[in-house]
């Protein structure tokens, strides 16, 4: 064996667990990377080599045809349901009393009911061998595919005598961040929102294709074990909990163990609803345990649920009430977005008076007309949101866009191709200034250590900060005669604003905040442009012809150096002492492909799509969706379909991966 090759899969595995189970990252990103690639390039020379508990193999090659069924050796259960804290006692007074004659009380073991989906990951001498989800309980849908593509469940149970065969159970689930995240790109492409967290964790672990899981941040937390041969003897639930972490899954936050009383559940319950909002995860309520295993065995279960567990949720999150106003608010890129204004209504602990609505797509698609009477959701500390119209109001008006910024008064436009409405005041909007200034000075950009967010905040308020270009002219009594600030302070802000003047074009283009173009397309256009002149009097064609940059980003790039204030502050700026050193055009040679258009078709092995588009416009080719007669070559995967075959119609050159690889995969 490769002993090289065997200490990168323990180096990488081992980096793994710290970033997804134990949320310590001890490597930097680039480090992380440069061991990835590293094993890839071995397993690409070697693929005889390649086992199956490599961090490579977390994303199959091929997407699913149809699910297998797998049959559970030991019954899924669900839980029975409490829905207050007398019904909670009361289901353990029960079943305080079924034990009579062992037991006069009995501790409690407490954990977030976890709001995703259940499955039942099966190991085998330690080593991943499939998953499935619960099904009827009985019989599930193999899922193998999507679930090995989730960090946090290792492919090899970190356990030098691991059992011989164990089934863990738990909750797959998306963490409320990534929701957001998904939901935003959602809301981006102009493509269907998922309603909450659970709908979309089950959405990816059923996916056919699992590099699209493997994109969706996707968690899991264990809550229990079905089958288990090994050598250990369980006593309490709590010891299970401990060994599954030993094995390298993630433990659920906040767990307790109490004695059985009305008011330990009582101040459980409280604490849990309390905090409930900071967690990074939708929970729906509280599981209760029996922590003892021998009394769970005597208790047994009824139906399809143990008589040893029982779930507190927590009360429904959906209200209704009645649309009062809708208001618009401008965001830092113009966008205007629609904010209902309820009359106050109590959902899941706090009282609601604001939802969003998103867009005026989304308004159109709920019929949604001011009075009416309106059902909002409210998902742990996501921002509440109208679901649909229960009952039209008796008198109802039509919300409408305006056509003119409520903060600034400039016309408002719909974005070409999109759903949102934007302020064309660009920098003069008093909305968009301030929060323009924060992305301008953020560390992403301009990276304006001491000048931070509330600082900007204040100010602008003082009319000190009206535009990225007064930066400049700031002075230190502006600073200093703030509360909480002084000499020393003012100083800091002053040296911070100085050392940041020498930067890189990339970061200037994207601290600019251009609509839609983030730090990514703003490196790209310094990478192609190379002086911030090029950019500003490239045209649309020219600003097209840059991969990556659409139709509506080059619109926006190209107005927004047209617009006769946004030169002014850019003059300002640059007058100020802004400077960055001219990108250097890259050698014919680094470009190989320059000027020539290639296809990627079929599923890619060892690369996902945006591995190899990104490794072919380094060289400088365009990439492009679909076979044409000016299509140079064709990277062509497993199981590729009709642009193959446009391809040999064409007689247009093709290269399989392996070939593509050899040729033109960077090493290292
Ligand atoms: S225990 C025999 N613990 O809730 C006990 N379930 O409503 C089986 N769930 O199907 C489940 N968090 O998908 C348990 N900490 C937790 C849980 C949990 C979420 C889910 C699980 C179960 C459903 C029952």
């Amino acid at each position: 064996m490769n002993t090289h090759y065997i200490d990168l899969i323990a180096k990488i595995t081992q980096w793994d667990h710290e970033y997804y189970v134990l949320d310590d990252p001890t490597v930097s990103d680039t480090e992380y990377d440069q061991a990835f690639q590293e094993l890839l390039a071995i397993e690409s020379t070697r693929p005889g080599l390649v086992t199956p508990d490599s961090p490579s193999q977390r994303v199959g090659a091929t997407p699913i045809q149809d699910y297998l069924k797998i049959e559970h050796s030991v019954r899924m259960l669900s839980l029975a349901n409490a829905f207050s804290l007398e019904e909670t006692y009361a289901f353990f007074e029960k079943a305080l009393k079924e034990l009579a004659d062992n037991t006069d009380s009995f501790t409690i073991y407490s954990e977030p009911k976890l709001d995703g989906l259940a499955v039942s990951i099966y190991y085998e001498d330690g080593q991943l061998v499939y998953a499935a989800t619960r099904g009827d309980g009985q019989i599930g849908e193999d899922v193998t595919h999507t679930i090995k593509t989730i960090k946090s469940i290792p492919l090899k149970l970190t356990d030098a005598s691991p059992p011989k065969r164990i089934d863990i159970r738990g909750e797959v689930f998306m963490p409320k961040k990534a929701f957001e995240k998904l939901n935003r790109l959602a809301l981006e492409n102009n493509t269907k929102l998922f309603v909450n967290p659970r709908n979309a964790a089950a959405g990816s672990i059923r996916q056919m294709n699992p590099k699209i899981a493997a994109e969706r941040d996707l968690q899991f937390i264990p809550y229990g074990i079905g089958a288990y041969e090994g050598d250990r003897d369980f006593k309490q639930h709590s010891d299970i909990m401990r060994y599954l972490h030993g094995l390298g899954f993630r433990q659920n936050p906040h767990c307790f163990n109490f004695e059985s009383s009305f008011e330990n559940f009582t101040k459980n319950y409280e604490f849990m609803a309390e905090h409930r909002s900071e967690l990074p995860m939708e929970i729906d309520g509280i599981v209760y345990k029996v922590d003892d295993i021998s009394l769970q065995n005597k208790l047994g279960f009824i139906a399809r649920s143990p008589k040893w567990a029982v779930a507190r949720k927590f009360p429904a999150q959906n209200q209704t009430t009645q649309l009062l106003a809708v208001d618009f608010q401008v965001g830092r890129t113009g966008v205007l977005t629609p904010v209902a204004r309820l009359a106050p209504v109590f959902v899941g602990g706090v009282t609601v008076s604001n939802a969003t609505l998103h867009n005026m797509d989304e308004i159109d698609r709920l019929g949604l007309y001011i009075g009416d009477e309106v059902e909002i959701q409210r998902a742990g500390d996501v921002i509440p949101k109208v679901i649909k119209v229960t009952a039209t109001g008796e008198t109802r008006s039509p919300i409408i866009m305006p056509d003119q910024c409520p903060i600034c008064n400039a016309s408002v436009e719909r974005t070409e191709g999109q759903a949102s409405f934007r302020c064309t005041g660009g920098l003069t909007c008093g909305a968009q200034s301030a929060e323009r200034i924060k992305h301008y000075a953020s560390r992403k950009f301009m990276n304006i250590n001491n000048l931070g967010t509330k600082l900007i905040e204040v100010l602008y308020d003082t009319g000190k900060l009206k535009s990225i270009a007064d930066i400049y002219q700031l002075k230190s009594e502006d600073i200093a005669n703030l509360e909480g600030q002084g000499i020393k302070s003012a100083q800091n802000v002053l040296d911070s604003i100085e050392s940041s003047k020498s930067t890189k074009l990339g970061a200037f283009i994207g601290a600019l905040g251009i609509h839609e173009v983030g730090e990514e397309s703003a490196k790209t256009l310094a990478k192609h442009f190379c002086s911030l002149e090029t950019i500003t009097k490239a045209t649309l064609e020219d600003l097209q012809a840059v991969p990556d940059i659409g139709p509506v980003m080059a619109k926006n790039i190209e107005q927004f150096f047209k617009d006769e204030t946004n030169q002014t502050i850019i003059a300002d700026i640059i007058a100020a002492g802004v400077t960055w050193p001219d990108e250097i055009p890259p050698s014919p040679t680094e470009q190989p492909l320059l000027g020539q258009t290639w296809v990627l078709t079929g599923t890619l092995e060892n690369l996902t799509r945006s591995e190899a588009k990104e490794i072919l416009e380094k060289l400088g080719a365009k990439v492009a969706g679909s076979v044409s007669k000016k299509t140079d070559c064709v990277v062509v995967g497993k199981e590729a379909g009709s642009k193959l075959k446009n391809a040999e119609a064409l007689g247009i050159k093709t290269l399989d991966e392996a070939a593509f690889l050899a040729a033109f995969k960077p090493i290292g």
